[in-house]
């Protein structure tokens, strides 16, 4: 698979360009250069052929270059490329909507509007949630990703790398603690706590905000970023239940959750939500910049006329990739791809785990499935250096897996959901062999 040191002599040349020309604050994870992709491999300009476990920070559920999302782009961007919606509007973008309307979960009319990046439509959902109810305050999760834009990085509660030195923040953003019951932050037990996260907002709406202030709830029904963290569903149910008795608009973040991940359409599901509004991008168009809020029309339809927009928003080339992802993740049952590669693939975490004492937790739903890693069970200190010597080792292994968690220290697996399974067993062995290096070097 790997033919030449990282960098290979092609890649090195290229990199130094990009060192002279673009900002180091882009700094780069796996250091080469694609050549082409397909499926979950990627092949750079030396040769060398990666797994990729990481799809594009989970952009690829369908898979690189799927060949139907390949052809309507093609097909779309020959027609036009560029209008405008609210100037000249187009079919796909219609479509787009009536297709997203008709799968997000809830009861009542839904509409869509198109956006391109996640962060852009975390803050236009925010934007609509705040014209439907006159209320200013969100509430928003420890340990949660929402984006790098100002009230998307507010909104996120990782401090380093995405909000030191960015302040000042956006304002009426208020922080409840998130369930995640392996490092509760409340220093509680689960299941014996009684979901005292959910307490805890209850109580926030006394002694921080006013219920009648805050306009919506912004949260990840499963953290991507912060870990892979999957709640309790009396957790998701109770903070649904608690908007609902308040008048405050629940809007899932699915960005990184969507589109089959968790075994599910959308991660919702699981829990029985039927959210206000769902915020969806990543793998919405297999890589193309095209993101989604979808949800009540009565909260959709309150922003003024010419409130909510964007010159790019909603890109034909874009829509035309979306329609193509929604139909080949019908025709190919990819949320029953993710729950069957999930198995197999949780099947073998959990042996890692038998065999590793640093594999503190193994955790996600479906095939969004992640393994912790502790300096030791007892203290559950997180091995963030042994986290980043795996996951280089892994590299240089051929296998491309990504970190998460507020501490650095969870690898995540966001693999196509098209890799064959030879591909994902090989990875496997790799992060296997990977710990196991690690391990005995470190004494772990
Ligand atoms: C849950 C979640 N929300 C929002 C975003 C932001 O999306 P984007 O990077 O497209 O702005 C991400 C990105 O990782 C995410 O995982």
């Amino acid at each position: 698979m790997r033919r030449t040191p990282l960098p290979g002599p092609k890649a090195q040349e290229i990199l130094r360009r990009k060192e002279a020309a673009v900002p180091s604050s882009l700094s780069v994870y796996v250091p080469t250069i694609v050549a082409s992709a397909e499926g979950a491999l990627v092949h750079d300009v030396d040769g060398n052929t990666f797994i990729d476990m990481s799809g594009g920070i989970g952009c690829l559920n369908v898979g690189h270059a799927a060949p139907d999302v390949v052809t309507a782009v093609q097909e779309q961007a020959a027609r036009f490329t560029h209008t405008d919606f609210t100037v000249i509007p187009y079919e796909p973008y219609i479509a787009m909507a009536e297709r997203l309307a008709q799968l997000a979960p809830g009861p009542w009319p839904k509409k869509a509007a198109l956006f391109n990046s996640g962060a852009e439509a975390v803050e236009n959902a925010v934007k609509f949630s705040r014209a439907h109810t006159g209320r200013p305050a969100l509430i928003a999760f420890s340990g949660a990703f929402h984006g790098r834009t100002l009230l998307a990085m507010t909104l996120t509660s990782k401090v380093h790398p995405y909000k030191a030195g960015f302040g000042p923040f956006a304002p009426e953003v208020y922080r409840a603690p998130y369930a995640y019951c392996y490092r509760c932050p409340l220093g509680l037990r689960h299941p014996s706590c009684g979901i005292a996260c959910a307490d805890e907002l209850e109580r926030m709406l006394t002694t921080h905000v006013a219920a009648e202030s805050v306009s919506a709830l912004v949260i990840e029904p499963v953290q991507g970023e912060g870990g892979f963290v999957v709640p309790p569903r009396e957790f998701l149910q109770r903070l649904e239940g608690i908007c609902r008795s308040n008048g405050i608009n629940f809007i899932a973040d699915e960005v990184q959750t969507g589109f089959g991940r968790t075994g599910r359409l959308f991660a919702c599901e699981h829990f029985g939500l039927t959210p206000d509004l769902m915020v969806l991008a990543k793998s919405l168009a297999a890589g193309m910049p095209l993101s989604a809020v979808v949800g009540r029309a009565e909260v959709m339809d309150a922003a003024p006329d010419s409130g909510i927009g964007g010159t790019y928003v909603g890109n034909p080339v874009a829509c035309a990739a979306g329609l193509a992802v929604l139909d080949t993740c019908a025709s190919a049952d990819l949320p029953g791809q993710a729950e069957r590669l999930g198995e197999r693939l949780r099947g073998r975490l959990l042996q890692l785990q038998e065999r590793f004492a640093a594999i503190g937790d193994v955790r996600g739903l479906g095939a969004m499935l992640a393994v912790e890693l502790v300096e030791d069970r007892q203290s559950k200190a997180p091995a963030r250096e042994l986290t980043g010597r795996v996951l280089a080792r892994a590299l240089e292994g051929g296998a491309i897996f990504l970190r998460a968690g507020i501490h650095g220290n969870v690898i995540r697996v966001l693999m196509p959901l098209v890799i064959r399974e030879s591909e994902l067993d090989e990875a496997l062995d790799v992060l296997e062999a990977a710990l196991r290096a690690e391990t005995t070097r470190s004494g772990s």
